[in-house]
């Protein structure tokens, strides 16, 4: 086994070092404090690796991404979500048959039982999708109990089936909230139809107008699916192994990553990024001093630029780039002033010496918010758009944390940095 030396108050200590399949190197410091007294200090755990994963592999400096080891350039341009989400959840490509039997399975758990789409429909109209997806998916427990009374439901039936409830339910949640919003009749699942053609039939198909997805818009809505499906420890998948780490169940697992999945620095930025562009639109600039405010530090951060992970352009806005204009082409949309702000935004900042200092590049909600506008999602359904997207590596990353031998609950230190220990002060004594 590797090890490292590290010198503490003069003493000597030897950690064991872990080698990761593509090279990546941690210093295992699980027993640092028992041996030395310290712990680690990370804020944001930007330099913590907090669990050993097989689902998804990043090289931020390389602008590299991997699901399962298979390129995301590959999966985006040979595969399909479906066929991705399967990957994801279940560790290797499916087979015809396990194809089939994942789509029948998904088909199967499309309809939402009546009481769940009661307790939708008694939401306010105005509700924010967001609250509803994640109330309404912490509520399908509730209609399982075969899934939830034995929380660790992590082989055979019994998971398939959540996986496939997960994956399904999400697409008719978002799609049955988004009708409630505007008042309308919901639309029922259509078994004949694929993934990502429901989803749009159950989101804007009117009674005697059934909506019939063109074939460009089925195919940019599942890019955006697939580039979404999972992005190893992000907030809000860290959120969903936190809460497996207590032995939660995976509807009450994923729903708290929808939760987390919906501030503004994580899954909101998409929106974020098209009120962005409005108020630069509106205040009839072009974007130049927008980009000065933005790093005086004083303004508002230019969404959709920079990542935690990314020190290089975000493999999934290359490729969502690329597609994009595919896309607009088969919309019509040739000139669109929010596009024209986004392009001299990204030509702007890419020549500007503070982002490319801090290595600040566009990443996916940059482009998606734009696709997704392009086809009609209303903004305030963006983030539900990559909830459902990310379905696949929620359910994964709950699976990975739940079937761990020996489960350990997530527990992180702290530095007290509070008052030190004083006496209690009766409240007629207090000045
Ligand atoms: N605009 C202007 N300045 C920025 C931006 C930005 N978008 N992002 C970072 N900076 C600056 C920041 O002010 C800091 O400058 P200084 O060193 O002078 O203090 C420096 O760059 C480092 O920033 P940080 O906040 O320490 O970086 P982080 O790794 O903690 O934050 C981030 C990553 C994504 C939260 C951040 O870049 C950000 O707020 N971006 C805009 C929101 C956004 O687009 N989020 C979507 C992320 S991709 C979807 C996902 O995977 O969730």
């Amino acid at each position: 086994m590797a090890t490292t030396t590290l010198k503490l108050d003069n003493k000597e200590l030897t950690l064991p070092v872990i080698t990761g399949s593509e090279g990546e190197k941690a210093i295992d410091i699980r027993n640092l404090r028992q041996e030395s007294g310290y712990i680690t200090y990370d804020d944001g755990y930007g330099n913590t690796g907090a669990c050993l994963s097989n689902v998804t592999f990043i090289d931020g400096e390389a602008g590299i991404l991997r699901y399962r080891g298979y390129p995301i350039e590959q999966l985006a341009e040979q595969s399909s979500f479906i066929e991705v989400a399967y990957l994801i959840i279940y560790g290797e490509l499916p087979t015809n048959v396990q194809r089939s039997r994942f789509s029948a399975l998904l088909t199967e758990h499309a309809p939402l039982r009546e009481g769940v789409i009661r307790f939708i429909q008694g939401f306010p109209r105005d509700s924010h999708p967001m609250a509803l997806l994640s109330s309404s998916f912490n509520a399908l427990g509730a209609y399982y109990p075969h899934l939830v009374s034995n929380t660790l439901n992590i082989d055979g039936a019994h998971f398939d089936e959540g996986a496939a409830i997960a994956i399904s339910k999400v697409r008719t949640i978002a799609a049955h909230s988004y009708r409630v919003s505007r008042g309308g009749r919901l639309n029922y699942p259509n078994p004949d139809l694929g993934y990502c053609e429901n989803f749009l039939h159950l989101m804007f198909s009117e009674p005697y107008r059934d909506y019939v997805a063109k074939p460009e818009v089925a195919a940019a809505l599942n890019l955006f699916l697939l580039l979404h499906a999972d992005h190893e420890q992000n907030c809000s998948t860290s959120t969903v192994r936190m809460v497996a780490s207590a032995g939660a169940n995976l509807f009450a697992s994923v729903s708290s990553g929808v939760n987390a999945l919906w501030g503004p620095l994580h899954g909101g930025a998409n929106m974020a990024v098209i009120d962005m562009l409005k108020h630069i639109h509106a205040d009839g600039d072009d974007g130049t001093r927008f980009i000065q405010a933005a790093k005086t530090g004083k303004g508002d951060r230019l969404m959709g630029f920079g990542h935690r992970v990314y020190k290089h352009y975000d493999p999934r806005a290359a490729i969502i780039k690329k597609s994009f204009y595919k896309a607009l082409a088969s919309l019509g949309i040739k000139d669109d002033p929010l596009l024209n702000i986004a392009m001299k935004l990204e030509e702007v900042a890419l020549s500007d010496d503070y982002f490319v200092s801090r290595k600040l590049y566009p990443n996916v909600d940059f482009y998606s918010g734009l696709i997704m506008r392009a086809i009609g999602i209303p903004e305030n359904m963006f983030t539900v758009m990559f909830a459902i997207g990310r379905m696949p590596g929620w359910v994964a990353h709950w699976h990975e944390v739940a079937s761990t031998p020996k489960l350990k609950i997530h527990r992180p230190r702290q530095i007290y940095m509070g008052p030190a220990k004083r006496d209690f002060v009766p409240v007629n004594k207090r000045r």
